[in-house]
């Protein structure tokens, strides 16, 4: 067992495995001598990159197909690694939501707010136990720069991001005297399904990053920072507005996000 698996492993949970960011993940924590369990609805995708990873690496995978807005789901994913030695969570698993907050469908607004906000909470709470009586192990949540300001046309994500912060930087606060590692990762544009499935052409954006770069600058501040923003250009433009008068910043937050 080298460094990183006896700090971190053996095993990662990973949510939103099935592509983007959470794939990149677990490709990288494979590739560190991590152990996974995989989560998301899409299971041929969690069962080819097991196979993958297997051949590759003889990464051992446990393969977990949930829908995350079933309200049973963290309860059974919490029983399926009972007896795991689950040395690290990630909460990477979600989605968003684009338009006029009055033009979204409140039953897609409640599954954002399930995916993005419940389910992490649970699944922190039902494993930190284990994490505490270890005395390592790290804790990741996904967030995005959108929680960093409230943001027009992405009202709920945006919110819902912010709780991640939130729950993220209190536990920071609370877990890293116990020897545990946590991280609030706020990416900015990253070139994944996320922005197709919101309606926005990938190739309309500025500035994307690599769901792999995100994921190695992740890991690098892991242990570092409680919250990090790995891309240059974003973090310069949320400092830059996080410094203006509040009224001025959202102004101009809602004059680049308003609809063409
Ligand atoms: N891409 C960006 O620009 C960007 C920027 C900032 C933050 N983020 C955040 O990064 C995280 C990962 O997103 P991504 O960009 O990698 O997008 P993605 O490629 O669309 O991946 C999203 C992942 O979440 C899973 N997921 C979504 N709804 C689910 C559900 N109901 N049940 C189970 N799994 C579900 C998807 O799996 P299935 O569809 O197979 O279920 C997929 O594996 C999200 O939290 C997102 O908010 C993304």
């Amino acid at each position: 067992m080298n460094d990183y698996t006896h700090r971190y492993g053996p095993v990662a949970l990973v949510t939103g495995a099935s592509s983007g960011i959470g794939r990149a993940f677990a490709v990288e924590l494979a590739a560190r001598g991590l152990d996974l369990v995989l989560v998301a609805r899409r299971a041929d995708r969690l069962r080819d990159l097991a196979a993958e990873l297997t051949a590759k690496h003889g990464t051992g995978v446990h393969v977990l197909p949930e829908d995350l807005t079933d309200p049973g789901a963290p309860d059974r994913i919490l029983d399926a690694v009972r007896d795991l030695d689950v040395g690290m969570v990630v909460n990477n698993a979600g989605f968003g939501v684009k338009g006029a907050f009055e033009s979204g469908d409140p039953g897609a607004l409640a599954d954002l707010q399930t995916v993005n906000c419940t389910v992490p909470t649970r699944l922190a709470h039902g494993l930190v136990p284990a994490l505490r009586r270890r005395g390592r192990g790290a804790l990741l949540f996904t967030a995005s720069v959108e929680g960093l300001i409230g943001c027009p046309y992405s009202a709920v994500y945006s919110a819902s991001k912010a709780y991640v912060i939130a729950l993220g930087e209190a536990l920071w606060g609370e877990l890293t005297p116990a020897g545990i590692d946590v991280l609030t990762l706020c990416p900015g544009a990253t070139d994944t399904e996320a922005p197709a499935k919101q309606g926005i052409d990938p190739a309309t954006l500025h500035h994307l990053m690599s769901p792999e770069a995100v994921v190695d600058s992740a890991l690098a501040n892991l242990g570092v920072e409680p919250l990090h923003v790995p891309s240059d250009h974003y973090r310069q433009s949320m400092e830059g507005l996080r410094a203006m008068p509040r009224r001025d910043a959202l102004t101009a937050m809602a004059r680049a996000m308003a609809p063409a």
